[in-house]
This record gives structure tokens, sequence and C-alpha cells, in this order.
């Protein structure tokens, strides 16, 4: 494609007479204008129509929506012809903007978007196309496709802003892009994609939203999935009509039944493929059995040199943990106490506070603490007392990087067999249960799904917190007549 507004564009408006309802101008505008690369006019389905219809359609417009499909399901193409669409025939100074997570996925969508132009001679002669935006000069019209970085976003005020593979894109990015929409009449932010690696990923946010608040009728929220059928094995068909419409007609079977793992990971493809709110690879954290091989069967003996390691929850749908670590190059790890609700009836249960707090007491009385190592986060005035009282409390906030840190050094002692526990059942239930969410930053132990159904791992999680600890003061021992140094 040669970049460059040097040829002359024609100013006048497109002739076409279009009818009905906006989602049928486009699909009319589609059929009439737009061929995909093999030359053929683009069609859309009836699903297709339903989607832009759920949006367009709707009354009010909405100013937030998304999609969740699976790959292959034409997201991309649908967010380029869309974008052409209001490009081509919004009012005066109509802008939209596809906001793609990376250089590379821009330049994708934006060249599906130059070349759905570039093949009709009517929409061509109208447009001047720059290297990554294209123009109308008559009406001032501009098409832009962007990477998500928020200092490339901000400021701008589009009339369509679509981010392509939202389940991807940082959280920040999407903020920016949302508080800049409302400044005028109307502007929609459309964010298309498949579920992202990441528990708490932009498009899982927004469907838990569209979850807890139905009527909310300022979002519209739509997926084709086959969540809630995660016990199916990844070669059922039956899952994959779920969550490809297009299955059979343009994305083809075979094409998922070569993806199947190993060649892929579970949850990548449940992801990707079936539209499935799983986080992490699926593969068990440890490799079977390794984990009981660490076990004692014994405790940690009364007066021992121990760290304790504590990860509270408020309302009861995570576990509230109390663990002990011994302080040794290899700790030996058993669990004091958990509290969490009995049934997932009792939604109004909520964790004895005064109870734990002399739990924690008690253990102070029965081992040698050296440390308290706890996530502050609603736990602040607990810790606050504890310390008061001369107990030895250290903030562990499980920020991102040092949980990732935590969690590589304490898998790596798993594996090299540098580390014990006691065998306490609840520990082994949640290590079975969590697993790694790897990013640039590291891998981190995480639930297998946002589901309040998928089970706990907050044990995991605190013998992560211990081990850290316990082996640090191993290595690191407090001096311990710091007084003698004002001598
Ligand atoms: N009716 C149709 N609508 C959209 N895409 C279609 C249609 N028929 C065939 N296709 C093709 O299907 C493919 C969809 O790919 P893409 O948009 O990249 O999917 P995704 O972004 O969901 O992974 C494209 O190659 C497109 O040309
Ligand atoms: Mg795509």
């Amino acid at each position: 494609m040669h970049a460059g507004p040097k040829k002359a564009v024609d100013p006048s408006p497109l002739s076409w007479n279009p009818r009905g309802c906006e989602s049928e101008r486009f699909a009319q505008f589609c059929r009439k204008f737009l061929r995909l690369p093999d030359g053929n006019p683009l069609v859309l389905r009836d699903w297709q129509r339903e989607l832009v219809a759920s949006v367009w359609d709707a009354d009010p417009c909405p100013r937030l929506a998304a999609w969740a499909l699976a790959r292959g399901n034409a997201k991309s193409t649908l967010a380029a012809a869309m974008a052409v669409y209001v490009f081509m025939t919004g009012d005066h100074d109509t802008s939209v903007d596809v906001v793609a997570v990376d250089e590379r996925q821009a330049g994708i969508v934006f060249d599906m978007c130059a070349r759905f132009v570039e093949r009709n001679p009517e929409l061509s002669s109208r447009v001047q196309v720059f290297k990554d935006r294209l123009v109308i000069p008559s009406r001032g019209a501009e098409l832009a496709c962007l990477p998500a970085s928020p200092a490339a976003l901000e400021g701008r005020n589009p009339d369509l802003c679509i981010c392509d593979e939202g389940g991807r894109i940082q959280p920040e990015v999407y903020e920016v892009v949302a508080l800049a929409s409302g400044k005028k009449p109307t502007s929609l932010v459309l964010l298309i994609g498949t579920p992202g690696p990441q528990p708490d990923n932009v498009l899982a946010r927004f469907r838990q939203h569209a979850i807890d608040f139905p009527d909310d009728r300022s979002q519209v929220y739509r997926e084709f999935s086959a969540a809630g059928y995660e016990d199916h094995g990844t070669d059922c068909e039956h899952c994959w009509r779920l969550a490809n419409p297009a299955l059979g007609d343009f994305l083809y079977a075979d094409a998922l039944a070569a993806l199947q793992p190993p060649k892929m990971s579970v949850n990548h493809f449940r992801r990707a493929r079936l539209v499935q709110w799983v986080t992490g690879s699926g593969e068990p954290v440890l490799p079977s059995g390794l984990w009981d091989g660490l076990s004692t069967g014994i405790g940690i003996p009364d007066g021992a040199d121990v760290v304790l390691s504590f990860d509270g929850s408020y309302s009861g749908t995570d576990a509230t943990v109390l663990l002990a670590a011994t302080v040794s190059p290899t700790p030996h790890i058993d669990v004091v106490k958990i509290w969490q609700r009995p049934t997932y009836a009792e939604t109004d249960w909520r964790v004895p506070i005064l109870e734990v707090e002399q739990a924690i007491r008690d253990a102070c009385l029965r081992w040698n603490v050296i440390e308290i190592a706890a996530d502050p986060y609603r736990w602040q005035r607990s810790l606050a007392v504890l310390s008061a009282e001369g107990h030895p409390v250290v903030e562990f906030p499980q920020t991102v990087s040092r949980m990732s840190a935590a969690t590589a050094e304490f898998l790596t002692a798993c594996r090299n067999g540098q580390l014990s526990h006691s065998g306490h059942a609840v520990l082994r239930e949640h290590m079975g249960n969590a697993v790694l969410s790897e990013d640039n930053r590291g891998g981190r132990l995480v639930k297998s799904s946002r589901s309040r159904h998928s089970g706990r791992i907050d044990a995991a999680v605190c013998a992560v917190m211990g081990y850290s600890r316990a082996s640090w003061r191993a290595t690191h021992p407090r001096k311990r007549f710091r007084a003698a140094s004002f001598a």
C-alpha cells in the first residue's frame, strides 16, 4: 500500500440509500462496499447482525459494550468493518479509533481497514491513506489504529473506539479510553476479545459487572461461550459449537481438532477457543505426587523457632489461614488454623476476627515466633493491635513482584526437596487447586477461574509467604542485642 496524501480525493458524498435500523444499514454497507481478502462481499451472518444490533439499535445507545468471542470468529474483521462504516458514513469530524494490544496487532487491524477501503473504488476515491490513519479531508473524518499505550490514547475523543483483544489490554489503558469517552453526545467504546490469561483482565471485569448488575443499561455485554462446561473435554464438539458461531461456516472444525492439547495448554485452548473464563495454563503447579512426597506427617515441636505466616480474608469466600514454618534453610511447614465459610449458602458469615487474633497470640506462646509475616490488606487494625502488644509483625504486601519472586523460590525448593510439611489436608487441597499464572513479571499461584466455585488456594499462597520469610530468616538472623550497640 502506498501511504501518503498526494492523490486528489473526491469530496462528494457516498451514493447509497440505506434503509432500516442502524444494524441493517451497516449490513447493507458491508454487502455493497466491503470485500473480504478472497474478493467476496462481506455478507454479515445473522449472529453478527444481532451482535451489532445489541449495541447500535439499543435505546438508549450504550456508552460501553463488550463482546467475547473465540478466536477465528472474525472479531478483528468485524471491528474493522464497523470502524470503516462509521468513518465513511458519519457526520462531520467523525473520528474512529481502533486500539490493539501492541503495534503489530494495530498494524493488522489497520491493514484490514485500509484494504476494505482500497478494494472499493467508491471508497478509495474519497479517502487519503497515511501510514497509520485514514482521512476524508472533505468531512474532516479520521480513522486511526493505535497501540494500547496510555500515552498514545490520552486526550483522544473518538465517536467510536474499538479495543481489539480486550482480554489482553492493560486495565490502565482501558481506563484511559473509557474516561476519555463521553465528551460527545453519543460515543461508544467497544471491547472485543477472548478471555485473557490473567484473572483480572478488562474483559473479565466487564463480564463480572454484567453478571452482578444485569439491569445496568449503560453497558451491553454479549458472549458466545462454553462457560459452565469446564468439566467437558477440550475435544467436546458441543462446546466448540457453543463458543464458535462461525464453525462450519468460515471457521473449520479440523483447525480446532489440530490445536488440541498438548499442542497448546488446556486452559489456553479453553480461553481462546471455548471462551471459558479460566486462568493459568491448567497444568498442575507441581508434578503429581511431588507435594505428597514432601510430607513427614509430623507437626512442629513446641518451642521451635518459627515464622508465622498469615493470609486473612474478610467475607469467607476466601479462607483465612495461619501457618507456621520453621526458621531453617529447609523449612518445615504446618497449618496452625484455617477459618472459612462452612457452606456457600451462609453469605452473611464473617471471619471471627477476635478469635483469629487470639490464635496468633496462642501460637506466639507455643513457639519462639521470630516473625509474623502478614498481608495487611483489610487486617491493618488487627496487625496494629498485635504489634502494639509486642508481637513481631512484619507486613508482607502481596504485590505482583514480591509474590512472583517468592513463588519461584517456593516451587524450586519443592522440586529440590528443600522444604517439608506436615501433610495437612487443606494445604494439600489448596496446592492442588492452584494454577500458575505467568507473565513477564514471573509466575503466581491463582485460582483456576474467577468463578466462586473454583477451589480455594489461600493456604498455598500462605505457604509461599511462610517459606519465603522462614528461609530468609535462616540466613539473616536478627541482631539480638540491638541495645548494646548504643553502649
Ligand atoms: N462473513 C464473514 N464475516 C467475517 N469474516 C469472514 C466472513 N467470511 C469469512 N471471513 C474470514 O474469516 C476470518 C476471520 O479472521 P479474524 O477477523 O482475524 O478473526 P479473529 O479476530 O476473531 O481471530 C478472516 O480471514 C475473514 O476474511
Ligand atoms: Mg483478531
